[in-house]
């Protein structure tokens, strides 16, 4: 098993959700972790936090729709501490709505952050990440698989992701580069609550339960992290297309 203790991970979409707790769990195993987001004072919340329980984190603001964002990011990683061990490609965002519903702007929005953005992030870590023999984590969902309705734009980003994840591990894992995406089924976060908030009713009755009932069925954040750290210190073989199922209270 290998000891995260001392390596590099650069963690986006750090500053809540999944990722915050991401970040929390690689710095408690030693890690030192840059933290990618926009919303600056959170992250460097988290980074004190982290600080004060004894571990490293440098706090990152940046857009990663952006190519000049992305590039500082990758940049001040290597700057502050040398080397990239872990990718976390962590940050995203969710809609439901049938696609005759969604705008032009939503589709060009959810493609940049869910999908573009890791592509191009991974390409600038590539050369950091071979050198170190590191791993790429994606974080995908279990909708890429099961393809819900009125999910056409999220399905269409997650699905991409699980083929860039098969992809990278078949062109790069002879070299030492471990690959996965985590498929999470739904995880109380920010993200859940807002959509399922916005149509309390709707959706309570489509769930035939309070949705503060709902959420302590579902997936947490750490129980997120928890899996995602497993693959960083395991790098198991299995699964063989490096895709990580991970079921939630299913409806
Ligand atoms: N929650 C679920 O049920 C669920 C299920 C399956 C998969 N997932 C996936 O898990 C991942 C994390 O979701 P979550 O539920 O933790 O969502 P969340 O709580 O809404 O957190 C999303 C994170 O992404 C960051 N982010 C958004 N736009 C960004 C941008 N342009 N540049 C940099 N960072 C950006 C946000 O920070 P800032 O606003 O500070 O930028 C935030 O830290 C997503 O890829 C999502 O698709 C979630």
């Amino acid at each position: 098993m290998a000891s995260l203790k001392g390596k590099v991970a650069l963690v986006t979409g750090a500053s809540d959700g999944i990722g915050k707790e991401i970040s929390l769990a690689l710095a408690g195993k030693g890690a030192n972790v840059v933290l990618v987001a926009r919303r600056k004072e959170l992250l460097e919340q988290i980074a004190a936090d982290i600080k004060g329980r004894g571990g490293n984190a440098l706090p990152f603001a940046a857009d990663i729709t952006l190519q000049a964002d992305r590039q500082r990011a990758v940049d001040a990683t290597v700057k502050a501490y040398g080397r990239i061990d872990y990718l976390v490609n962590n940050a995203g965002i969710f809609d439901e709505k049938p696609l005759e519903k969604v705008s032009a702007e939503e589709i060009d929005r959810m493609l940049d952050l869910n999908l573009r953005a890791p592509l191009q992030l991974t390409r600038l870590a590539l050369s950091y990440l071979l050198k170190s023999k590191g791993v790429v984590l994606n974080v995908s969902s279990l909708s890429s698989i099961n393809a819900y309705a009125n999910e056409e734009v999220y399905v269409t980003t997650k699905a991409g992701i699980n083929g860039f994840t098969q992809s990278l591990r078949n062109s790069y894992g002879k070299q030492g580069l471990a690959v996965y995406a985590l498929l999470p089924g739904s995880v109380d976060t920010p993200l859940i609550r807002k959509y399922l908030e916005a149509h309390r009713v709707e959706n309570e009755k489509w769930l035939k339960m309070p949705l503060e009932e709902y959420y302590t069925k579902i997936l947490t954040p750490a129980d997120v992290a928890a899996k995602g750290i497993e693959m960083l210190e395991k790098r198991p073989a299995e699964p063989k297309n490096g895709l990580v199922i991970m079921k939630s209270y299913e409806f």
